[in-house]
């Protein structure tokens, strides 16, 4: 597939069907994943692809409270209303579960790079990187994913026991596309928000 194309077909995705991923695709994502740029080569991504469908229940269970949190918080009933029908997740019911984190280097090591203030921040940049290279290798395999963002991230961390200096970057569900939402996100097929026609941009 064209480059182009890959970028304009890549589609966040809640809807899957229910046929198995290939290991090779995983794979093959992971390493286009790590073929990303980084700040300092620091290379910060880590991976946990989740297997134990009790995990799977625990990080639903924590997606569902921190919804439910989320809509505690929207005043206009109707944008309520819309938003109790949008689907945001398919932890459940993609075939595979795929958890994000950077890895932040020791407190005060020197990162190639970054200033002290804004390490942490550059990290994430870079973990934002190998994210869209493997989301771009998905597509480009006809599979796609679906990153979920709504979390206590504390309890997310405690599900998944993770070392320390382990950051949150999200959830990917994983599976090959029921939908291409029309060719548009499911966001604006559904009403919630319409995508902007161009970028900004400023010439100065
Ligand atoms: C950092 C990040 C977090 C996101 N978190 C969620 C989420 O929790 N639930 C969800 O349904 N979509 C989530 N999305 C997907 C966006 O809603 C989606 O990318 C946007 O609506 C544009 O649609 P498209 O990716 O299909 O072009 C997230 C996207 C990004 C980049």
């Amino acid at each position: 597939m064209e480059l182009a194309e890959c970028i304009l077909k890549r589609r966040d995705t809640r809807h899957f069907k229910s046929e198995s991923v290939p290991n090779l695709v995983i794979q093959r994502a992971l390493q286009a994943a790590h073929n990303a740029p980084s700040v300092g080569l620091t290379e910060p991504w880590r991976f946990i692809l989740i297997e134990s469908e009790e995990t799977r229940r625990k990080i639903k269970d924590n997606f569902d409270h921190m919804r439910i949190e989320a809509e505690s918080t929207i005043d206009d009933q109707q944008k309520l209303k819309l938003h109790k029908t949008l689907k945001l997740e398919s932890i459940m019911d993609a075939p595979v579960g795929l958890a994000i984190f950077c890895a932040m280097p020791e407190e005060n090591s020197y990162v190639l790079g970054t200033t002290t203030t804004i390490k942490k921040d550059i990290l994430f940049w870079s973990v934002a990187c190998a994210i869209q290279n493997l989301l771009l290798s998905l597509t480009d395999q006809g599979y796609s994913a679906g990153w979920v963002s709504v979390f206590d991230f504390e309890i997310f961390k405690n599900i998944l026991n993770v070392p320390n200096n382990w950051e949150p970057m999200g959830y990917l569900c994983i599976g090959k596309p029921d939908t291409d939402y029309n060719g548009q996100p499911m966001l604006q097929k559904n009403g919630w928000k319409q995508r902007s026609p161009e970028p900004v941009v400023i010439y100065k």
